[in-house]
Protein backbone atom coordinates (compact mmCIF):
# COMPACT_ATOMS: atom_id res chain seq x y z
CA UNK A 1 0.00 0.00 0.00
CA UNK A 2 1.37 3.62 -0.67
CA UNK A 3 3.89 5.41 1.65
CA UNK A 4 3.67 8.76 -0.17
CA UNK A 5 3.25 11.11 2.76
CA UNK A 6 -0.05 13.41 3.30
CA UNK A 7 0.99 17.50 3.61
CA UNK A 8 -1.14 18.98 6.62
CA UNK A 9 -0.51 22.79 6.71
CA UNK A 10 -1.90 26.01 9.05
CA UNK A 11 -0.74 29.71 9.63
CA UNK A 12 0.50 28.14 12.92
CA UNK A 13 -0.03 25.39 15.45
CA UNK A 14 -3.72 26.10 14.95
CA UNK A 15 -3.69 22.34 11.96
CA UNK A 16 -2.33 20.66 14.88
CA UNK A 17 -5.88 20.29 16.48
CA UNK A 18 -7.00 18.77 13.18
CA UNK A 19 -3.37 16.37 12.58
CA UNK A 20 -4.42 14.87 16.46
CA UNK A 21 -7.73 13.93 14.28
CA UNK A 22 -6.09 12.63 11.28
CA UNK A 23 -3.19 10.91 13.18
CA UNK A 24 -6.06 8.96 15.25
CA UNK A 25 -8.13 7.98 12.20
CA UNK A 26 -5.03 7.10 10.01
CA UNK A 27 -1.95 5.84 12.11
CA UNK A 28 -0.10 4.33 9.32
CA UNK A 29 0.37 7.49 7.37
CA UNK A 30 3.40 9.32 7.64
CA UNK A 31 2.57 12.81 7.61
CA UNK A 32 4.42 15.63 7.13
CA UNK A 33 2.97 19.11 9.26
CA UNK A 34 4.04 22.71 7.86
CA UNK A 35 3.37 25.47 10.74
CA UNK A 36 3.77 29.07 8.44
CA UNK A 37 4.46 30.97 11.13
CA UNK A 38 6.61 33.67 10.22
CA UNK A 39 3.26 34.40 8.38
CA UNK A 40 0.84 34.11 10.86
CA UNK A 41 -2.21 35.27 11.65
CA UNK A 42 -3.29 34.53 8.27
CA UNK A 43 -7.35 35.90 9.21
CA UNK A 44 -5.75 39.51 8.45
CA UNK A 45 -3.69 39.13 5.31
CA UNK A 46 -5.10 40.05 1.84
CA UNK A 47 -6.67 36.90 -0.12
CA UNK A 48 -3.45 37.27 -2.65
CA UNK A 49 -0.81 36.99 0.44
CA UNK A 50 -2.50 33.80 1.98
CA UNK A 51 -2.56 31.91 -1.77
CA UNK A 52 0.53 33.13 -2.26
CA UNK A 53 1.50 31.08 1.00
CA UNK A 54 -0.83 28.06 0.22
CA UNK A 55 0.67 27.72 -3.22
CA UNK A 56 4.53 27.77 -2.02
CA UNK A 57 3.49 25.07 0.65
CA UNK A 58 1.21 23.10 -1.20
CA UNK A 59 4.81 23.26 -4.46
CA UNK A 60 6.53 22.11 -1.47
CA UNK A 61 4.54 18.98 -0.26
CA UNK A 62 4.73 18.19 -4.28
CA UNK A 63 8.35 18.21 -4.53
CA UNK A 64 8.04 15.71 -1.89
CA UNK A 65 5.82 13.35 -3.62
CA UNK A 66 2.74 13.51 -1.55
CA UNK A 67 -0.40 11.76 -2.08
CA UNK A 68 -2.69 14.35 -0.43
CA UNK A 69 -2.77 17.44 1.29
CA UNK A 70 -4.98 18.86 4.18
CA UNK A 71 -5.34 22.66 4.47
CA UNK A 72 -5.54 22.46 8.33
CA UNK A 73 -6.72 26.00 8.13
CA UNK A 74 -10.52 27.79 7.77
CA UNK A 75 -8.50 30.65 6.42
CA UNK A 76 -6.52 29.17 3.93
CA UNK A 77 -8.83 27.34 2.57
CA UNK A 78 -11.43 30.10 1.70
CA UNK A 79 -8.81 31.49 -0.22
CA UNK A 80 -6.72 29.19 -1.86
CA UNK A 81 -8.37 25.61 -1.88
CA UNK A 82 -9.88 26.01 -5.43
CA UNK A 83 -6.75 27.45 -6.89
CA UNK A 84 -4.64 24.47 -5.13
CA UNK A 85 -7.20 21.90 -6.95
CA UNK A 86 -6.86 24.12 -10.26
CA UNK A 87 -3.22 23.60 -9.78
CA UNK A 88 -2.41 20.01 -8.46
CA UNK A 89 -3.58 16.61 -9.44
CA UNK A 90 -3.71 14.89 -5.89
CA UNK A 91 -6.28 14.98 -3.62
CA UNK A 92 -6.57 18.72 -1.56
CA UNK A 93 -8.64 18.25 1.40
CA UNK A 94 -9.57 21.99 2.53
CA UNK A 95 -11.72 22.72 5.68
CA UNK A 96 -15.19 24.85 6.64
CA UNK A 97 -16.76 26.24 9.51
CA UNK A 98 -19.33 23.45 10.87
CA UNK A 99 -22.16 25.51 10.24
CA UNK A 100 -24.47 23.01 9.03
CA UNK A 101 -23.90 20.80 11.87
CA UNK A 102 -24.45 23.39 14.05
CA UNK A 103 -27.57 24.30 12.37
CA UNK A 104 -28.67 20.75 12.40
CA UNK A 105 -28.20 20.61 16.30
CA UNK A 106 -29.36 23.99 17.57
CA UNK A 107 -32.49 24.06 19.39
CA UNK A 108 -32.72 27.63 19.84
CA UNK A 109 -31.94 28.48 16.58
CA UNK A 110 -29.55 30.92 17.53
CA UNK A 111 -25.79 29.59 17.28
CA UNK A 112 -22.42 31.51 17.48
CA UNK A 113 -19.13 30.84 15.15
CA UNK A 114 -15.85 32.34 16.43
CA UNK A 115 -13.84 32.84 13.36
CA UNK A 116 -11.21 34.69 11.72
CA UNK A 117 -11.94 38.17 9.73
CA UNK A 118 -10.39 36.52 6.46
CA UNK A 119 -12.73 33.40 6.83
CA UNK A 120 -16.02 35.49 7.57
CA UNK A 121 -15.13 38.03 5.21
CA UNK A 122 -14.65 35.30 2.30
CA UNK A 123 -16.95 34.70 -0.50
CA UNK A 124 -17.07 30.57 0.53
CA UNK A 125 -18.87 31.76 3.98
CA UNK A 126 -21.14 33.58 2.35
CA UNK A 127 -22.03 31.02 0.43
CA UNK A 128 -21.68 28.44 3.38
CA UNK A 129 -24.29 30.70 5.21
CA UNK A 130 -26.77 31.29 2.18
CA UNK A 131 -26.81 27.22 2.08
CA UNK A 132 -27.38 26.29 5.42
CA UNK A 133 -28.36 29.15 7.70
CA UNK A 134 -32.26 29.25 7.17
CA UNK A 135 -34.93 30.36 9.88
CA UNK A 136 -31.54 30.52 12.19
CA UNK A 137 -29.43 33.20 13.38
CA UNK A 138 -25.96 32.62 13.09
CA UNK A 139 -23.91 35.29 14.98
CA UNK A 140 -20.45 35.54 13.50
CA UNK A 141 -18.05 36.71 16.41
CA UNK A 142 -14.23 37.52 14.36
CA UNK A 143 -10.93 37.43 17.18
CA UNK A 144 -8.75 39.79 16.71
CA UNK A 145 -5.42 38.91 18.29
CA UNK A 146 -6.88 35.15 19.39
CA UNK A 147 -4.48 33.69 17.19
CA UNK A 148 -1.33 35.50 18.03
CA UNK A 149 -2.22 34.94 21.13
CA UNK A 150 -1.96 31.21 21.13
CA UNK A 151 1.09 31.04 19.37
CA UNK A 152 2.61 33.35 21.81
CA UNK A 153 1.65 30.32 24.12
CA UNK A 154 4.35 31.40 27.23
CA UNK A 155 6.10 28.47 27.56
CA UNK A 156 3.91 26.46 26.16
CA UNK A 157 1.06 27.64 28.51
CA UNK A 158 -1.55 28.57 27.21
CA UNK A 159 -3.90 28.77 30.16
CA UNK A 160 -3.67 32.25 31.42
CA UNK A 161 -5.26 35.14 32.43
CA UNK A 162 -4.81 37.38 29.33
CA UNK A 163 -6.08 34.58 27.19
CA UNK A 164 -9.01 34.14 29.54
CA UNK A 165 -10.20 37.73 29.51
CA UNK A 166 -9.38 38.33 25.68
CA UNK A 167 -11.67 34.86 25.51
CA UNK A 168 -14.46 36.34 27.73
CA UNK A 169 -14.75 39.66 25.40
CA UNK A 170 -15.76 37.57 22.17
CA UNK A 171 -17.69 35.01 24.09
CA UNK A 172 -20.16 36.59 26.99
CA UNK A 173 -21.87 38.57 24.00
CA UNK A 174 -22.69 35.41 21.78
CA UNK A 175 -23.66 33.57 25.59
CA UNK A 176 -25.95 36.82 26.33
CA UNK A 177 -27.39 36.99 23.52
CA UNK A 178 -28.54 33.46 24.05
CA UNK A 179 -26.81 30.89 21.84
CA UNK A 180 -26.83 27.40 22.39
CA UNK A 181 -24.58 26.06 19.67
CA UNK A 182 -20.90 27.44 19.07
CA UNK A 183 -18.90 27.01 16.11
CA UNK A 184 -15.07 27.09 16.58
CA UNK A 185 -14.23 28.18 12.99
CA UNK A 186 -10.52 28.52 13.54
CA UNK A 187 -8.17 25.60 13.92
CA UNK A 188 -6.53 27.52 16.18
CA UNK A 189 -9.84 27.49 18.78
CA UNK A 190 -9.83 24.16 19.92
CA UNK A 191 -6.77 24.22 21.43
CA UNK A 192 -8.47 26.02 24.15
CA UNK A 193 -11.33 24.04 23.98
CA UNK A 194 -11.17 23.68 28.05
CA UNK A 195 -11.15 27.53 28.57
CA UNK A 196 -13.81 28.17 25.97
CA UNK A 197 -16.26 25.30 28.04
CA UNK A 198 -15.43 27.03 31.34
CA UNK A 199 -16.44 30.26 30.28
CA UNK A 200 -19.87 29.48 28.31
CA UNK A 201 -20.75 26.90 30.90
CA UNK A 202 -22.15 23.48 30.02
CA UNK A 203 -25.25 23.95 28.90
CA UNK A 204 -23.65 25.00 25.01
CA UNK A 205 -22.72 22.61 22.56
CA UNK A 206 -18.96 23.43 21.33
CA UNK A 207 -18.43 22.49 17.60
CA UNK A 208 -15.31 21.90 15.40
CA UNK A 209 -14.70 20.53 12.22
CA UNK A 210 -11.58 18.43 12.99
CA UNK A 211 -12.76 14.94 12.92
CA UNK A 212 -15.26 15.70 9.40
CA UNK A 213 -11.87 16.63 7.75
CA UNK A 214 -10.17 13.91 8.87
CA UNK A 215 -13.11 11.27 7.54
CA UNK A 216 -13.30 12.87 4.38
CA UNK A 217 -9.26 12.77 3.86
CA UNK A 218 -9.90 9.01 4.59
CA UNK A 219 -12.44 8.63 2.06
CA UNK A 220 -10.83 10.91 -0.50
CA UNK A 221 -8.12 8.41 -0.43
CA UNK A 222 -10.58 5.32 -0.10
CA UNK A 223 -11.93 6.09 -3.49
CA UNK A 224 -8.59 6.07 -5.24
CA UNK A 225 -7.08 2.72 -5.17
CA UNK A 226 -3.88 4.34 -5.98
CA UNK A 227 -3.31 5.70 -3.05
CA UNK A 228 -5.29 4.23 -0.81
CA UNK A 229 -3.95 4.23 3.03
CA UNK A 230 -1.81 2.42 4.70
CA UNK A 231 -2.55 -0.58 6.66
CA UNK A 232 -5.99 0.11 6.50
CA UNK A 233 -7.33 -3.39 5.83
CA UNK A 234 -6.61 -4.60 9.40
CA UNK A 235 -7.57 -2.80 12.76
CA UNK A 236 -4.62 -1.00 13.96
CA UNK A 237 -2.48 -3.38 15.68
CA UNK A 238 -1.50 -1.83 19.50
CA UNK A 239 2.16 -3.42 18.78
CA UNK A 240 2.26 -1.63 15.27
CA UNK A 241 4.19 1.61 16.25
CA UNK A 242 2.18 4.85 14.39
CA UNK A 243 4.20 6.14 11.55
CA UNK A 244 6.52 9.32 12.60
CA UNK A 245 5.54 12.66 11.54
CA UNK A 246 7.44 15.52 10.61
CA UNK A 247 7.30 18.99 11.85
CA UNK A 248 8.21 21.78 9.78
CA UNK A 249 8.03 25.92 10.63
CA UNK A 250 8.84 28.81 8.76
CA UNK A 251 9.21 30.86 12.08
CA UNK A 252 11.52 30.37 15.23
CA UNK A 253 12.28 26.94 15.42
CA UNK A 254 12.85 27.12 19.07
CA UNK A 255 9.66 28.15 20.14
CA UNK A 256 8.04 25.98 17.86
CA UNK A 257 9.61 22.88 19.31
CA UNK A 258 8.19 24.03 22.57
CA UNK A 259 4.97 24.96 21.90
CA UNK A 260 4.59 22.32 19.26
CA UNK A 261 5.60 19.73 22.31
CA UNK A 262 2.91 21.02 24.81
CA UNK A 263 0.52 20.57 22.48
CA UNK A 264 1.22 17.29 21.00
CA UNK A 265 1.84 16.22 23.97
CA UNK A 266 5.07 14.43 22.85
CA UNK A 267 8.44 16.01 22.38
CA UNK A 268 8.46 17.58 18.46
CA UNK A 269 11.14 18.38 16.49
CA UNK A 270 10.78 21.00 14.31
CA UNK A 271 12.97 21.94 10.72
CA UNK A 272 13.07 25.33 9.51
CA UNK A 273 10.97 26.08 6.36
CA UNK A 274 13.47 27.29 4.10
CA UNK A 275 10.85 29.81 2.33
N1 LIG B 1 -5.98 28.46 11.99
C1 LIG B 1 -6.50 29.30 10.98
C2 LIG B 1 -7.94 29.01 10.66
O1 LIG B 1 -8.39 27.90 10.83
C3 LIG B 1 -6.29 30.78 10.99
C4 LIG B 1 -5.31 31.38 11.90
C5 LIG B 1 -4.74 32.66 11.39
O2 LIG B 1 -5.40 33.70 11.40
O3 LIG B 1 -3.60 32.58 10.97
O4 LIG B 1 -8.65 29.86 10.21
Amino acid sequence: LNKQIIGVFDSGVGGLSVLSHIHQRLPNESLLYVADTAFMPYGCKSEQTVQDRCLRITSFFAARQCKAVVIACNTATAAAVYQLRDTYPFPIVGMEPAVKPAMQHSRSKVVGILATSGTLGSDKFQQLKQRFVKDATLIVQPCPGLVERIEQGEHGDLNNEAMRTLLRSFLDPLVQQGIDTLVLGCTHYPLIATMIREIVGDSISIIDSGDAIARELERRLDIRLDIQSVGKQTEPQKTQQASPIEFWSSGDIQHADVLMSRLWGNPVKTKKLPF
